[in-house]
């Protein structure tokens, strides 16, 4: 699975790093990245909870 992160929705809420510090950085604007292209499967659900919880739908997960 791959989490990608739409530059131009995330508003930098933090909740995804919060959530799954495992799969998501912050960069110094605060805006989310995933830390790897292919998120592990042990992550799967930290990764899930981060893309149901960000406000701004940012996070895609294919
Ligand atoms: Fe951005 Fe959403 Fe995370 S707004 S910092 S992707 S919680």
């Amino acid at each position: 699975m791959k989490a990608v992160v739409d530059p131009d929705r995330c508003q930098g809420h933090a909740r995804c790093w919060e959530i799954s510090p495992e799969v998501f950085t912050l960069d110094a604007e605060g805006h989310a990245h995933p830390l790897t292209e292919e998120v592990p499967t042990d992550l799967t659900p930290a990764a899930h909870r981060a893309q149901r919880n960000c406000p701004e739908r940012a996070i895609t997960l294919t």
